[in-house]
């Protein structure tokens, strides 16, 4: 399926739940009370929901949140989407906190990908990231335990912020190199009201360039669906960047999100939703609420207004990211 502006649409991110265990200022800061949710679609209603999307050619679904591993039936869903065989790829965005116990089996029930936020290697650093104490080494076991389990990738987000010392860089490489994940580094998105504070990844990238003390060559052959560019560090090594904020991508966007109440949100950085669940809840079927999917789509916009948007209405975590 096509929009207005020539675009195939074939990814698809799913928010099963606003809820969270963590507290990242930049997604949900600590004076937003979590929200518990309990009006949560049902695995059947979601089915119905992603039947609708399947017909429309997805191919690609990630699961996100607030944390998806707090949604009370996923697994449940897992089994189910992947009964169907309606995507080629099924992944999860996850803060990394419920993983340990979780992954191996996960893995078994289908999910193929995990990316996993990480902002800090340091412990009291990642508590201020993450607004709790004592969650490093947990986060961390998250992550052994998905490189074990032996996902198709295990990608690391790291929201760069302001200030990082070439010396901290230069730390930071050393586990870049070491682990077997690629690691993505992601313009701040500016969800609070405020405005964009970079760094922005041209400062970033000169930044690596210098403490690396070569020059970062793009590569173009590394798996996903999302709007991530990969670079290869004089090392080898290859990373990632998603910079929406300085350079705009728009013009290669192939993905629709929906929310965790129920609504079709054509972009993460505009308001523009229509409802599902209440149709799904009407006794809509798969093909009826494709109708109404193909004709929201053509409301989709062209491209968002990047360093100089408003702020969404909606924040991070109540869209799903
Ligand atoms: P891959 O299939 O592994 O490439 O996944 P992904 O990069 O799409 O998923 P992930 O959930 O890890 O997203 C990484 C970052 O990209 C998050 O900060 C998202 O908010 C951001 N992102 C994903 N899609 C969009 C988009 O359409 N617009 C903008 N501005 N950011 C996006
Ligand atoms: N700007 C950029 N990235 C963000 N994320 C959450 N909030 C923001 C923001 N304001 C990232 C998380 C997670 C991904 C889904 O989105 O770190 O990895
Ligand atoms: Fe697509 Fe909107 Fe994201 Fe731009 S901001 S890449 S138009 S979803």
């Amino acid at each position: 399926m096509q929009d207005s502006w020539g675009r195939t649409i074939e990814y698809v991110r799913l928010s099963l739940t606003e809820a969270c265990n963590f507290c990242c200022p930049y997604c949900r800061p600590a004076e937003i009370t979590p929200h518990s949710q309990i009006n949560l679609l049902s695995p059947d209603e979601w089915m119905v929901v992603l039947g609708a999307f399947h017909k429309m050619g997805v191919r690609a679904l990630r699961l996100t949140g607030g944390e998806p591993l707090l949604y009370p039936h996923f697994e449940e869903l897992l089994v189910k989407v992947k009964a169907t065989n309606w995507f080629e790829d099924i992944s999860m965005t996850t803060n990394g906190s419920l993983l340990a116990s979780r992954a191996k089996e996960l893995r078994q029930l289908g999910l193929n990908r995990v990316n996993i936020s990480l902002d800090s290697l340091e412990e009291q650093t990642f508590a201020e990231c993450v607004g709790k104490s004592g969650q490093l080494d947990t986060v961390l076991s998250g992550i052994r335990a998905a490189i074990e389990a032996k996902f198709r990738s295990v990608k690391i987000n790291t929201v760069l912020s302001r200030g990082w010392s070439d010396a901290e860089v230069a730390s930071l490489l050393k586990y870049v190199g070491s682990w077997p994940v690629i690691w993505r580094f992601i313009e701040y998105m500016p969800f609070q009201g405020d405005a964009f504070h970079g760094p922005t990844f041209d400062e970033w990238k000169a930044q690596l360039e210098r403490v690396s003390g070569g020059v970062l060559e793009e590569v173009h052959s590394v798996y996903g669906f999302g709007p991530a560019s990969y670079y290869r560090l004089p090392s080898g090594v290859v990373i990632g960047f998603i910079f929406s904020m300085s350079h705009n991508y728009c013009d290669s966007c192939n993905r629709v999100r929906l929310t965790s109440d129920g609504r079709l949100r054509l972009c993460l950085l505009r308001d523009d939703e229509s409802d599902l669940v209440s149709l799904v809840r009407q006794g809509y079927t798969s093909e009826q609420l494709l109708e109404h999917i193909e004709q929201a789509l053509q409301r989709k916009q062209e491209r968002h207004d990047g360093i100089s948007m408003d702020t969404p209405e909606r924040p991070m975590w109540r869209i799903g990211g």
